[in-house]
């Protein structure tokens, strides 16, 4: 594509909170796509070490960090300052999603993050019990904010490739399913009829299934954590709890599963970290393959999104939802010698540029399973070397991440009153039909794989041969 869409006017001041793999790949899509005066453009970040790529396109920069005691005083007269709309555009680590999000819509200004982040020192507080520290605690301070004030001036909340683009994904292999089985009612417009569609096909799981397979021109040294985005947002997010949205069709749970007291109650954890929990899924490159199930926004949105329940309220169908994680082969490398000792983190971090990766792909997307077709795969297999033809400053997998932030953008500022939303609840055509010329191939794909395929092998297993589709045959004991 030579000619690309503007897509409309950002008549405000615009605020990009973190300058690090993604926000200086989002930079570059939201110079392309969107009207807007570059004087009132500013980025926001402790670390200047990119300073001069802004410097060089004439953008202003602050150097802060935000905290709890100063975003206020920082953000208001950046938002504010000149009139219009203002959009805030996090994309940082350490700064609370919600208290930001809560005042952009105090002050009407548009928000999108791509997590729900909260200030520094969350995620390695060992005086938190792990449910505390858990993203389903994280996504509950989220639905209270949007309990408290419905309605109001759009925060697009955790927008990015996973969790974001997947609930697109989702909705777009379930439509795909549903032609496929035969199931010609009308397309779903609401939460419950999604639901219900999920339900009738017989869906009894969603794995989020990505390989990595982006490589380095150099090896990875030893000590050093090595990976294709952020290196703190993926050890933060592995030290969590593996989290899991708990289908209705489970009948066995790990001794170590725990529910939660309050909330929407569509997730379970277990009680170890996701980086060192592995499950059994299937990607089409990979085909099958051991993934880490490391807690995600969405698999407790989508779980929840897709509850369906009778007429008093009792839940009748629900899909188990998690993440089924193969990064880069330097992470996986990296993460072994995390937990080789003992959880003690490299001292080292690198974010491969995309000059520094030789090939590869980042493939990833939804595998719907247990259904009259038994797999689904659906998803991008964005290549290293399309991302260098068509956006700077970015790898594969930076890419399908800034470009569910442009969609989110896009989305924001056609419906900017719709509140709080996450990406399940957002246009899914519209989102996906602005990403799209950024996801290189996205394909569709059948298996007759199940977690049972080619088991038991040498040695007896503990596995339920009655349903492949089980838990208990999917993690890895
Ligand atoms: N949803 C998704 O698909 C997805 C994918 C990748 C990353 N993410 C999230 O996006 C965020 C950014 O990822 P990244 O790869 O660019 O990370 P990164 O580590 O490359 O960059 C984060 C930036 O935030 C800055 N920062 C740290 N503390 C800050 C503070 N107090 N105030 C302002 N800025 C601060 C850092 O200096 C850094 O430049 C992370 O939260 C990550 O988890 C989401």
């Amino acid at each position: 594509m030579t000619e690309w869409p503007v897509y409309g006017r950002i008549d405000g001041p615009i605020v990009m909170i973190g300058f690090g793999s993604i926000g200086k790949g989002t930079l570059p899509l939201i110079e392309r796509h969107f009207k807007f005066d570059k004087k009132r453009l500013v980025v926001i970040d402790p670390n200047d070490a990119d300073r001069a790529m802004l410097d060089k396109a004439g953008i202003a920069f602050h150097h802060v960090a935000l905290t709890a005691h100063n975003y206020r005083d920082v953000l208001v007269p950046l938002l504010t300052r000149g009139g219009g709309q203002g959009f805030c555009v996090n994309v940082s680590v350490d700064t609370s999603s919600v208290a930001i999000m809560e005042l952009c819509r105090e002050i009407g200004a548009l928000y999108i993050d791509t997590v729900i982040e909260p200030w520094t020192g969350f995620y390695f507080d060992k005086t938190l019990p792990p449910e505390a520290r858990s993203n389903y605690a994280l996504r509950e301070t989220l639905l209270a904010a949007k309990r408290k004030n419905p309605g109001g001036t759009t925060a697009v909340s955790t927008c990015g490739a996973n969790p974001g683009m997947v609930s697109w994904f989702v909705k777009q292999g379930l439509v795909n399913l549903a032609a496929d089985l035969g199931d010609t009612a009308p397309e779903p417009t609401t939460r419950e009829e999604w639901a219900a569609l999920s339900s009738r096909l017989g869906v009894k799981g969603i794995h989020i299934a990505e390989r990595d397979t982006q490589r380095a021109k150099t090896p990875k040294p030893q000590g050093v954590f090595v990976n294709t985005w952020s290196v703190e947002g993926f050890l933060s997010e592995g030290m969590q709890p593996a989290e899991l949205g708990w289908g209705t069709h489970e009948r066995w749970k790990p001794d170590n599963a725990i529910g939660h007291k309050g909330g929407c109650g569509a997730a379970i954890f277990l009680n170890q970290p996701g980086a060192n929990t592995r499950v059994r899924s299937w990607t089409p490159t990979a085909q099958a393959q051991y993934g880490f199930l490391v807690t995600h926004n969405e698999s407790i949105s989508i779980a929840d999104y897709l509850t369906h329940r009778d007429q008093n309220g009792a839940v009748v169908y629900r899909p188990t939802c998690h993440y089924a994680y193969h990064p880069a082969n330097d992470a996986v490398l990296s993460l072994h010698e995390v937990f080789g000792q003992a959880g003690r983190i490299q001292d080292t971090h690198h974010i491969l540029s995309e000059s520094e990766i030789l090939d590869g792909i980042d493939e990833l997307g939804v595998l719907l399973f247990g259904h009259g077709k038994n797999a689904y795969w659906y998803g991008s297999q964005l290549s290293i070397e399309e991302t260098r033809r068509i956006a700077p400053n970015q790898n594969a997998t930076g890419l399908q991440v800034t470009s569910a932030v442009l969609a989110g953008m896009v989305w924001a500022l056609e419906n900017p009153t719709a509140g709080i939303v996450e990406a399940d609840e957002m246009d899914y055509r519209r989102c996906l039909e602005v990403q799209m010329p950024y996801l290189g191939p996205v394909i569709g794909a059948y298996t007759d794989w199940t977690p049972l395929t080619d088991r038991p092998g040498f040695f007896p297993e503990d596995i339920d041969e009655s349903d492949p589709w089980q838990f208990r045959n999917i993690l890895v004991r």
